[in-house]
């Protein structure tokens, strides 16, 4: 689990295992456009502003982060 900030607004949601980041920015009521949900197409890419992932940016869909917490926005 981790926590994910939505930096345009700084909303904080937690991010279980068993949820995406995707999933759970929805839940929190963030529209994060997706496609494939399956990391493949590109569409649900956001920019990690702080924190650590894999790269500069995450496919919302598949990917976790490294660190406690990330930042990520549009
Ligand atoms: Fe296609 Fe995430 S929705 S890569």
């Amino acid at each position: 689990p981790f926590t994910a900030v939505w930096a345009p607004t700084g909303l904080r949601v937690e991010v279980p295992a068993h949820l995406s980041l995707l999933d759970a920015l929805r839940r929190g009521g963030v529209p994060v456009e997706s496609s494939c949900e399956a990391g493949v197409c590109g569409t649900c890419r956001l920019a990690v502003l702080d924190g650590e992932a894999e790269h500069d940016s995450v496919l919302a869909c598949v990917s976790r982060a490294a660190s406690p917490q990330i930042v990520v926005g549009p």
